[in-house]
C-alpha cells in the first residue's frame, strides 16, 4: 500500500513566521483559510480535511505557465503563507527561504502518477526559483497545505479551493470602494422562477432560485421587471405576469439586510409591460416603499457612493421614466453600449440570430460577455459595468431556445474563464446570470422547494456554488 506523508519538521516554524506578518485587507478571505490551517496542528484535533479543499494530485495543475511564473504569482497571492514546489530530485531547487523539505517517495499518495523518479518538496516563503523551462515538467508548484498528524495535504493553486462565507461576502472588502469598484454576481430577470409565470413557464423562466436563497448564496445585483396600472406593483415580464409584487422582493431584501447589515444590494427596477405605457405615478408608487421603512432602506441619489454609504441599503438603479438613483439606459439587444452619461457600460446581447443552420449563436454572445470581460475596469472604477449573461431565441414556433439552454452553454463558459484569472484580483462589475445555480435550468421547482425545506439551499442540491463563489473571490487576491 502506498506510503502516507509524514512531516518530519514541526509546522510550528511555519506558524510562528504566519502570526508576525501582516494581511492587505484584500487578503481576508485567505487568512481566514489559513487560520484554519493553522489550527489544524493534529492536537486533539480529530475531524476530516477542511470542507472544500482540493486534495487531487498535483498533476492537476498549469503546466503551460512556467514555474517562475507561478512561483511569482503565488507569492503574490498568499504572501503571508509559505508555497510549496515539488521537484524531481535531480534538478537543483536553489532556495533562499527555504521552510522545510522533505523527500517524496515516487508513489507518495496525491502527488505523481507516472514517475519512476524520487521527488523532493520544498516549502518555501518566497525566494527565486532557477528553473529551466527545459526541465519544467519535473517542477510541479502548489499552493496551501496543511498537515494533519502525520499526514500533510497540499492545496494546488486556486482560488476556488477557498471558502467563502457567501451571505457575509462583502464584510471583507474594503469599505472606501465606489459600489462600481467591485464584482458584483448577479441574476438577470431576478424573480422569474418556473412555478411564478403560469403563461410558458418555461420559456419565461430565468432563475432555479428565490430571492432569499439568491441573497444567501451572495448574489448581490437584482433585476426587477414591473407592470401594472393599480397597487399592488405587479411584476412581469414583457408579455409575462410573474407570480408576486414588487413589495414580496423588497421586504426580501429587507430581512436580508436586517440579518447581514454589512451587505449592500444594487436593485434594476424596469418598467416592462408590453404595449402598456408606464403610468405617470409608477415612481410615486415605488418611492412609498422605498421610503416607508418597511421595504429596506433604499439609497435613491445619483452620486456614486461608497460601499460603506451603503452596507445595509438597496442601491436603486434606474429602468424607467423618473427622477430617483442611477439611470440606466440600455440600448436593445447591444452587446457594447456605454450609457448617454458615460456611467455605465451595459453588455444585454439578449438575443443573438441564431446561426445559418438553425443554432444558438453561442460564438457571438460569449464574444460579447469576454469583450467586457476582457476589458474590466479598474478597482474603485466609477463606471458601472453590468454583464447580462442571459440570452433568449423565440424565432417562430420551430425555433426556440430558452434561457436555460443559453444559460448552459454561456455559464459555462464563464467558469472556464474565471479560470484565466484565478489568481488576480479584478473588478468585473456586475455579472448578470440566468440560472447561476443550477446548469440545467429544468429542475422541477417543487422538487427543489421541498428539498429547500428540508433545511438544504438550493444550491448544495444542484452542487453549484461555484459560479457565484468565484466571481466573489475575484475581489480578493
Ligand atoms: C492519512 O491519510 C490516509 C490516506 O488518505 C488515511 O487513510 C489516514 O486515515 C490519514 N490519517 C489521519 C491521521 O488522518
Ligand atoms: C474609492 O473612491 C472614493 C471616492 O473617490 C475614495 O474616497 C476612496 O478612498 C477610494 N478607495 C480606494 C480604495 O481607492
Ligand atoms: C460586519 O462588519 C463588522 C465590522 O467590520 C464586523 O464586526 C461584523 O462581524 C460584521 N458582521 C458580519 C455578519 O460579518
Ligand atoms: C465598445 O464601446 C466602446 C465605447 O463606445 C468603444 O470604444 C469600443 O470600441 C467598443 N468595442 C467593441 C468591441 O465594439
Amino acid at each position: 500500500m502506498l506510503t502516507k506523508l509524514s512531516l518530519i519538521l514541526s509546522v510550528s516554524a511555519i506558524l510562528a513566521q504566519a502570526a508576525t506578518l501582516s494581511y492587505s485587507p484584500n487578503s481576508q478571505i485567505a487568512t481566514r483559510s489559513i487560520n484554519r490551517v493553522i489550527r489544524r496542528d493534529g492536537v486533539g484535533d480529530t475531524g476530516p480535511d477542511p470542507q472544500g479543499w482540493n486534495t487531487d494530485d498535483l498533476s492537476n495543475m498549469e503546466k503551460s505557465i512556467s514555474a517562475n511564473t507561478q512561483l511569482s504569482i503565488l507569492t503574490l497571492a498568499y504572501p503571508e503563507y509559505g508555497v510549496f514546489v515539488v521537484h524531481n530530485t535531480p534538478r537543483a531547487v536553489p532556495v533562499d527561504t527555504l521552510i522545510f523539505k522533505r523527500h517524496i517517495e515516487s508513489l507518495d499518495p496525491g502527488f505523481f502518477w507516472d514517475s519512476t523518479y524520487g521527488w523532493d518538496s520544498h516549502v518555501v516563503n518566497g525566494g527565486t526559483f532557477t528553473f529551466s523551462t527545459m526541465y519544467n515538467q519535473d517542477y510541479r508548484l502548489g499552493g496551501r497545505y496543511h498537515q494533519y498528524q502525520d499526514n500533510i495535504t497540499f492545496c494546488p493553486i486556486g482560488k476556488s479551493n477557498y471558502q467563502v462565507d457567501t451571505a457575509n461576502w462583502m464584510t471583507n472588502l474594503d469599505g472606501s470602494l465606489l459600489v462600481t469598484g467591485f464584482t458584483i454576481p448577479g441574476t438577470h430577470d431576478s424573480a422569474a422562477q418556473t412555478d411564478k409565470i403560469s403563461l410558458a413557464p418555461e420559456l419565461g423562466a430565468t432563475q432555479s432560485s428565490l430571492i432569499p436563497d439568491q441573497l444567501l448564496n451572495g448574489i448581490r445585483f437584482f433585476d426587477l421587471r414591473l407592470g401594472s396600472t393599480a397597487e399592488p406593483l405587479k411584476l412581469r415580464h414583457g408579455l409575462l405576469e410573474i407570480d408576486g409584487y414588487a413589495q414580496d422582493v423588497f421586504l426580501n431584501f429587507h430581512d436580508f439586510l436586517a440579518a447581514h447589515p454589512n451587505e449592500t444590494i444594487l436593485c434594476s427596477v424596469k418598467w416592462d409591460y408590453d404595449g402598456v405605457a408606464q403610468p405617470a405615478d409608477f415612481e410615486t408608487k415605488l418611492n412609498a416603499y422605498f421610503t416607508d421603512g418597511q421595504h429596506g432602506t433604499w439609497y435613491t441619489s445619483s452620486t456614486l457612493p461608497k460601499l460603506d454609504d451603503v452596507r445595509g441599503k438597496i442601491v436603486l438603479l434606474r429602468r424607467y421614466n423618473g427622477n430617483l438613483g442611477f439611470y440606466m439606459d440600455v440600448a436593445n439587444n447591444n452587446g457594447n453600449h456605454t450609457s448617454t452619461s458615460g456611467d455605465i457600460r451595459v453588455q444585454d446581447l439578449y438575443s443573438p440570430a441564431t446561426t445559418s443552420d438553425g443554432y444558438p449563436d453561442y460564438n457571438t454572445k460569449w464574444n460579447a460577455v469576454q469583450y467586457m470581460l476582457d476589458t474590466h475596469l479598474a478597482f474603485n472604477s466609477s463606471q458601472l459595468n453590468v454583464n447580462f449573461l442571459s440570452a433568449v431565441n423565440i424565432e417562430g414556433l420551430s425555433t426556440l431556445y430558452k434561457p436555460s439552454v443559453w444559460a448552459n452553454e454561456i455559464n459555462a463558459r464563464m467558469q472556464s474563464w474565471l479560470d484565466t484569472v484565478e489568481t488576480q484580483t479584478v473588478n468585473l462589475g456586475v455579472v448578470a446570470m440566468d440560472f447561476p445555480d443550477t446548469p440545467s435550468g429544468d429542475w422541477d421547482f417543487k422538487i427543489k422547494e421541498a428539498m429547500m425545506a428540508s433545511g438544504q439551499t438550493l444550491l448544495e442540491i444542484a452542487g453549484q456554488v461555484e459560479i457565484t463563489k468565484r466571481l466573489i473571490l475575484t475581489n480578493f487576491a
